[in-house]
């Protein structure tokens, strides 16, 4: 089984996606660990009920990104992960950092990337006007919230949404996607090879996605 090492900053709800999923039995890892930047988060809680080893390294507690990306290594390679999953880990890493884990760090994010990296991705949405807004799962490179796409989910934009009510209905398609990529990972069927994404399961090409969908 694969050893995975799970990031946070704060709530953990993605985290606990991908416990909930190893639980059921659908996703076979060890979570060796839940590495948080600020010691308040709400998921390092979450994780330590769930009987998972917690550390945090406060980012204030650093002169600069290289002095606490090299920390933050050293803690996560302490664990010997195979795969390190940033969830709602909300620091922008080092090109050093990210090339160290080159192909075995994946993060989520609340858009259809390469549409609203950065924050406030649902409030910009929505001033933008897309009918079709969702999250992404991908490897991560040096620049901010790219990189190789894994996958997708898509969800529609309606009259009447506010960002609650539309960051609510893409983190249910987080919760899904999530640990379908680390799952596809973890079977040997995903990997990163020249800078894409190969992945090697059987998938149905017949849905489509057209938004406003009637009843
Ligand atoms: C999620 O929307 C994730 O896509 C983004 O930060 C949020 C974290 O939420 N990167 P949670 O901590 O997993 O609940």
């Amino acid at each position: 089984m694969k050893n995975i090492v799970i990031l946070i900053s704060g709530r953990g709800s993605n985290m606990e996606a991908l416990i909930a999923a190893r639980d059921a039995g659908n996703l076979p890892v060890n979570i060796v660990a839940v590495i948080s930047n600020r010691p308040e988060a709400k998921g390092l809680e979450t994780a330590a009920k769930a009987g998972i080893a917690t550390h945090y390294i406060d980012h204030k507690a650093f002169a600069g990104r290289e002095a606490f990306d090299a920390a933050l290594a050293e803690c996560i390679d302490g664990f010997a992960p195979d795969l390190v999953v940033l969830a709602g880990f909300m620091r922008i890493l080092t090109e050093g950092f990210v090339r160290h884990y080159e192909g075995r760090l994946m993060n989520i994010h609340p858009s259809l990337l390469p549409s609203f990296p950065g924050l406030h991705t649902h409030q910009r949405a929505l001033e933008e006007g897309v009918r079709i807004h969702g999250c992404t799962v991908h490897f991560v490179t040096p620049t901010l919230d790219h990189g190789p796409v894994i996958i997708q989910a898509a969800v529609p934009v309606l009259d009447g949404d506010d960002e609650d009510s539309l960051s609510a209905r893409v983190l249910r398609q987080e919760h899904q996607v999530y640990p379908q990529a680390v799952r596809w990972f973890a079977e040997g069927k995903l990997s990163l090879e020249g800078g894409r994404v190969r992945l090697s399961a059987e998938l149905d090409d017949s849905a489509a996605f057209i938004s406003p969908v009637l009843r």
